[in-house]
């Protein structure tokens, strides 16, 4: 460390960090190797491309690398492949056959090791079960489940078959889930009766119940027994996961895909109303999840890997499922929350199972430092060797503490930035390679193009904020919007002339060249590193017969990132109260679901709006933030209410 160990100076100075020693000494890749490859991976994209590729397995060789028709590409055309084959079947046979590829802890504290040989099981007979009810490939299936081998095991099957899985995050409501399955035309849902949470169940099926009476695209429902609760079965429709196993096969081969064929559809939230369904497909999004998982996590054979993400999330598909199965890593799986039993269950966890790269979000560090250094000094922690953050900007002091409290200042951080839309990490450091900047995500990965831009295109210059741009094509870059080539179009190609635009705000270091992200500067906001679109919320709260109009913006908050507060003008002039507040809260709850709760609504007479009749969001923030400053108020159109937006909400 350059500085003294005091948080002051270094959050104040703008250190960096050198890599452990010991971990550099044995590092996959050195300061050299990454400058050599990052050049020749946009000299010769081809060639780079090509040669990773290659290592995995297709069935039928690809013809061509990439194809660019702005802003569609195609990556590893002619070849046919199957991404499942590549993560299960290549390491069922041979040295890893036996070796650990999944290890789960269910929350009440049942655990389950998994060999490859046993996934591939798995696997294959789960395939054989969605067979039976029907699916085919590109058939679109719906998975609403709990963090149990099973989710895995069922995006594993459907990739094996070629079908297009949904996956539902368990924390969405009914309405959403219902939403999600119309969008997609899903034909069959995957579920649990339910999911241990806080010692809790979480009635999975239940949910689903209420959401497939409005599908008629749905045929079959398949519900593993998790908890044990009461559900109800409709005949015909609902099957049990182990009966249906019973019934099957266990040998059900991969069906070769070609290289564009979907993977899979995740739905995340925009600046409209409507969440987009992001669609990704097999073949680039395989190769950048492989190269990605082992280059940033410096993947060993005998490490014990843990995503604390859950599959619902992109983080989930790229960093708990593909990457790491992909290149033979043993992974960790973990039901529950982070406090049940205690505030210290990871730090159990991992000195029980002694796990080595722990990969979690800065909201869950801020979480643990607030707990207090006294819950991890309680365990074991010397099995870490490499730490990573996602989903939000992870500021310095919660990133020096991760480093000295969890790391010993022995581990590596990656802190790594990258979008549901990106399918893969797209600027990090290299562990052991690069420096660290607190603060700063890095550098761009191998073949990305990334850049600081000002509105027109035009780079600007270091040290100073602009929007964050990729300027080329990358494997594993979303393909479409599903069903909506042109909002895809409108959404990512449209804002700069030729770039794929993020909707994040981005610095550049004139020292070293990393980049600092800012956060989106769209109407998306990250709560908790769960993107929510302020829109999205605004269409739950006007759906309420008493809201006539609502605003929704972000406010810091020092554990979540942002809260989410909302202005409410209610119909007839009615006048709201902590009651109807709290029943707005959980009419949002059950809209979208819980975490896109509103933490205060501030009723309202009017919205503060422009003579041109725009919400000025911006004076929204500052006033939901308790900032005095508004700024220029002078082209509101009713200066007056002002005082009412800044009255304390409910
Ligand atoms: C948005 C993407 C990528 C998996 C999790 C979230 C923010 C993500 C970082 C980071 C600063 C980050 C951005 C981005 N974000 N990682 N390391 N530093 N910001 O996926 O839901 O698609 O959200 O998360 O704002 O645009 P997502």
């Amino acid at each position: 460390m350059t500085e003294s160990n005091n948080i002051e100076s270094i959050l104040s100075s703008d250190v960096t960090i050198e890599p452990p020693e010991a971990f550099r000494a044995k590092a996959r890749t050195s300061l050299e190797s990454y400058q050599e490859k990052y050049q020749r991976s946009l000299d010769d994209p081809q060639g780079f491309w090509g040669d990773i590729a290659r290592e995995l397995h297709w069935f039928t060789p690809f013809e061509q690398v990439v194809q660019w028709d702005p802003p569609f590409a195609r990556w590893f055309d002619g070849g046919t492949t199957n991404i499942c084959y590549n993560a299960v079947d290549r390491h069922a046979e041979g040295a890893r056959a036996n070796k650990a590829a999944i290890i789960w802890e269910g929350e009440p504290g049942d655990t389950r090791t998994l060999t490859w040989r046993e996934l591939h099981r798995e696997v294959q007979r789960f395939a054989n079960v969605l067979r039976r009810y029907g699916v085919e490939k590109g058939d679109r299936i719906a998975i609403y489940m709990p963090m149990v081998p099973e989710a895995a095991i069922a995006m594993l099957a459907c990739a094996r078959l070629g079908a297009i899985h949904s996956v539902v995050f368990g924390g969405f409501s009914a309405n959403a889930l219902r939403d999600r399955i119309l969008d997609a035309g899903a034909k069959v849902v995957l579920t649990a009766d339910g999911a241990w949470r806080r010692g809790s169940v979480l009635p999975l099926k239940e949910a689903v119940d209420a959401a497939v009476t409005e599908c008629p695209c749905v045929e079959h429902v398949v519900v593993l027994r998790r908890t044990g609760n009461d559900v109800n079965m409709t005949e015909g429709r609902d099957v049990w996961w182990h009966e249906a196993e019973q019934q099957v096969e266990l040998t059900c081969p991969a069906e070769p895909v070609e290289a564009e064929h979907p993977l899979f559809i995740l739905y995340t939230s925009g600046t409209t109303g409507k969440p987009k369904g992001v669609l990704h497909t097999t073949g680039g999004y395989m190769v950048g999840t492989y190269l990605t998982s082992r280059e940033v996590f410096d993947l060993r054979d005998d490490d014990l890997y843990w995503c604390t993400a859950d599959v619902g999330w992109v983080t989930g598909h790229s960093y708990i499922v593909y990457g790491p199965l992909l290149n033979g890593a043993t992974i960790f799986m973990y039901e529950g929350a982070p406090n049940w039993p205690e505030v210290d269950r990871f730090w159990d966890m991992i000195e029980r199972w002694k796990i080595s790269i722990l990969y979690t979000a800065p909201t869950a560090v801020r979480a643990f430092m607030k707990w207090g250094d006294q819950w991890p000094a309680k365990h074991d922690l010397s099995s870490l060797r490499l730490l990573g953050s996602v989903g939000e900007p992870i500021n310095p002091e919660a990133w020096l503490w991760y480093y000295r409290v969890i790391g010993g200042e022995r581990c590596p951080i990656v802190d790594t930035w990258w979008q549901t839309e990106t399918g893969a990490i797209m600027l990090t450091t290299l562990p052991g390679a690069h420096h660290m900047r607190p603060g700063y995500a890095g550098l761009p990965f191998y073949g990305v193009d990334a850049a600081v831009v000002d509105e027109q295109g035009n780079p600007v210059p270091d040290g100073t904020g602009g929007l964050l741009v990729i300027r080329r094509p990358w494997p594993s870059m979303l393909r479409t919007v599903y069903g909506d080539d042109q909002r895809y179009k409108d959404t990512y190609w449209s804002k700069i002339e030729g770039c794929y635009f993020a909707g994040d705000g981005a610095v550049r270091n004139a020292a070293d060249g990393y980049f600092e992200v800012l956060g989106r500067i769209d109407d998306v906001l990250n709560v908790s590193g769960h993107r929510l679109g302020t829109m999205e919320i605004e269409s739950a709260l006007v759906s309420h017969p008493a809201v006539a109009e609502a605003a929704v913006v972000g406010r810091p908050d020092d554990l979540k990132g942002e809260a989410v507060v909302a202005f409410v003008i209610l119909e007839g002039g009615r006048t709201g109260d902590a009651d109807l507040a709290a029943e707005l809260k959980a009419h949002v709850a059950n809209e979208i679901g819980a975490i896109a709760k509103p933490e205060e609504i501030r009723f309202t007479g009017a919205l503060p709006k422009t003579r041109s009749g725009k919400i000025m969001r911006r004076l929204l923030r500052k006033i939901a933030a308790g900032d005095e400053d508004f700024g220029d108020t002078t082209t509101l159109e009713d200066p007056s209410i002002i005082a009412q937006l800044t009255a304390k909400g409910f």
